[in-house]
């Protein structure tokens, strides 16, 4: 899945090589905690990059790790351009069973913690890999949807773009009014994120004082590259997740447990 362009969608790169910061053990993990704290409540620019995980404790299913949706299907076959050309009424069956699962879940305490956040800091930018709608839902601001909105729909014909909530769908593959073949508006493996986004989500990277890293396995770039872009601009990486991920070596404070309970102590 590696693309040529920078900015597509690609899972091919790997981070580097790392071992967890130390946050194993009870007592060292409430260290890590407070001066994760302190750097959160001392900073005046914050952004936040969400993935899947803040999710999960929502019931939306994750991509890798246990109970991961990459377990029983394969990206290329649901999640590229080609996969749609080939097949599109079996893209969409996926999506709709996805739209059906994400319809029934409601943002959980991590998303709510990050509302709090957004309304604490006067620069703030919350970036999320994630399709669901639980940010906007949890009442986040401007939301920077890297990877786009599973509630959208785009025309291949017309390319013109709308909300569409209903799950499931009355008929698949759903059409647009002018007839052509609608589209999820998600970005897909291979294509270019919508534009201008990774400007601004690079932008707010580089202007940030800490970067809250939330349930990404930070595999899939160029929304996993923010890491090191973060660290090399001199801000503290502070990054929430059940495990260890490519990053953890690299991080000032790598938190290990479910984003839902950790956010609310954090912030
Ligand atoms: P992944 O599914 O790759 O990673 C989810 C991460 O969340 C894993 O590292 C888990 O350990 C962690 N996690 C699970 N439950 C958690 C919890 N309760 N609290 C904290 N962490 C938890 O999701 P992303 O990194 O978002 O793209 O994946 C990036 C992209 O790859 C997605 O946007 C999607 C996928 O393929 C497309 O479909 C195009």
């Amino acid at each position: 899945m590696r693309n040529s362009v920078e900015t597509s969608l690609d899972t091919a790169r790997t981070g580097p090589e790392g071992t967890p910061c130390a946050t194993s053990g009870r007592k060292i993990k409430m260290m890590s905690l407070e001066q994760a704290r302190e750097w959160l409540r001392d900073a005046t620019a914050v952004a936040v990059l969400t993935g899947a995980g803040i999710s999960a404790e929502s019931g939306v299913p994750t991509f890798r790790g246990a109970g991961g949706l990459w377990k029983d299907y394969k990206p290329e076959d649901l999640a590229t351009p080609e996969a749609f050309a080939r097949d599109p009424r079996l893209v969409w069956e996926w999506y709709n069973w996805r739209r059906e699962t994400i319809k029934q879940a409601k943002p959980n305490a991590g998303h709510a913690a990050l509302v709090r956040l957004e309304i604490q800091k006067p620069h703030f930018t919350l970036i999320t890999q994630n399709v669901d709608g639980l940010h906007d839902m949890a009442g986040s601001g401007r939301i920077l949807k890297l990877h786009g909105d599973i509630w959208r729909m785009r025309c291949t014909s017309c390319g013109s773009n709308w909300p569409d909530r209903r799950a499931p769908l009355p008929k698949l593959p759903p059409h647009c009014g002018c007839g052509g073949l609608a589209r999820p508006g998600v970005v897909w493996f291979g294509e270019p994120l919508p534009e201008g986004m990774m400007q601004e989500a690079e932008h707010a990277t580089l202007a940030a004082q800490v970067l809250l890293v939330v349930g990404t396995s930070a595999q899939v770039y160029p929304a996993a590259g923010l890491i090191p872009l973060a660290k090399q601009a001199g801000a503290r990486v502070i990054q929430v997740n059940l495990e260890p991920t490519p990053y953890s070596g690299i991080v000032d404070c790598a938190l290990e447990g479910p984003a839902g309970e950790i956010l609310p102590q954090l912030i």
